[in-house]
């Protein structure tokens, strides 16, 4: 087999393997993207407290160098995100919109991002994050003010600026949590139903593969795993894991890397084992600059490279289940 993880993923007739990116100054980052990497996902650049901190006052330097780093390095986008509650500036979350006020604020932003990035963005997060764990609806400015119309709105202006890019739903835990993936499959429906297309739906896939605090559970099994992709890759639409990473409780052990490094190949597996499942993306290079330990207290160790860069043991692992 390949030494590249998208060339694997190539190989089986899938279209990429891609890599969260915050630009700095990290030579080695450059290095293994190009080797082992065909997509991006921009980490934080294009979120709505980057892109629009004011109403109307759009900042897209730090954005746009992203999409300019992809460029040069012939990198697929997974343009992130959209409309979500999260990383969301307070003159939106707390502005005391009208319906009608919301959905044009809505609207101007999806605009002025989407028509930017025309051409440049192989997918678009629209939605990201709509669903509580027993697949209601989250509360958020969006669903209190709209309403659940608030998802088919999104996904219709997402295609009115930019026809090209193939658009996503996107959530986390859906790929073990099966109360949460049924609402995302009413998602599906839902957008569906306003006769809007939707093209994927995002699994992200930050999981564990042992008992942690922040998630009481065994690693997901593989049938788990494939049984979540294909209940919403049975209604028509593309499938990918989209934010990819295995915690870990720190400090790791030997036994406690060693089903990491299984979770890792499952999670793949599972992957390959749907038809409609394109790609995966991993949420981030070297745990020197993870998210989980600033989130999750006490886990970490949950990329594919060390804090020097040097592969892990779940590279390998993630590698054999493409
Ligand atoms: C995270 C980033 O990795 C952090 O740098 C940032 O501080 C918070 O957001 N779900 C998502 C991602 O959709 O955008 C989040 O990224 C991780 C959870």
């Amino acid at each position: 087999k390949d030494d590249s993880l998208y060339k694997a993923m190539q190989q089986r007739g899938r279209s990429f393997i891609g890599t969260a990116v915050t630009l700095r100054n990290e030579s080695r980052e450059t290095e293994i993207i190009n080797q082992e990497f065909n997509s991006m996902t921009p980490e934080n650049a294009m979120k709505w407290e980057s892109t629009e901190p004011s109403r109307g006052n759009f900042t897209f330097e730090d954005a746009d160098r992203h999409v300019a780093f992809a460029r040069k390095n012939k990198l697929q986008i997974h343009c992130h995100t959209l409309v979500w509650h999260s990383q969301l500036p307070l003159w939106v979350s707390n502005g005391n919109f009208t319906n009608a006020t919301l959905i044009q604020v809505m609207e101007d932003h999806i605009k002025a991002l989407a028509t930017r990035w025309k051409g440049a963005c192989t997918r678009w997060d629209v939605v990201n994050e709509a669903l509580n764990e027993n697949g209601t609806y989250r509360e958020s400015v969006w669903l209190n003010t709209i309403g659940e119309a608030y998802i088919p709105i999104a996904f219709r202006l997402a295609k009115k600026y930019d026809n090209k890019a193939k658009l996503f739903y996107n959530d986390y835990n859906l790929e073990f949590n099966a109360e949460k993936t049924a609402g995302a499959a009413r998602i599906v429906k839902l957008i569906q139903s306003y006769g809007v297309k939707i093209d994927g739906v995002g699994y992200q896939g930050h999981v564990t593969s042992e008992d942690t605090p922040t998630a009481p559970a065994p690693a997901p099994e593989q049938k788990v795993l494939e049984a979540a992709l294909r209940a919403t890759a049975d209604l028509g639409v593309d499938v990918a894991y989209t934010e990819i990473d295995v915690r870990l409780n720190t400090p790791v052990t030997a036994a406690s890397e060693a089903a990491q490094v299984a979770t890792w190949q499952r999670m793949a597996a599972s992957c390959l084992a749907v038809k409609k499942c394109i790609g995966m993306t991993v949420w981030g290079i070297s745990d020197k600059y993870s998210w989980i330990p600033g989130v999750f207290a006490g886990e970490g160790s949950a990329l594919l490279w060390d804090e020097k860069y040097e592969k892990k043991p779940s590279y390998a692992g993630f590698l054999k289940g493409i």
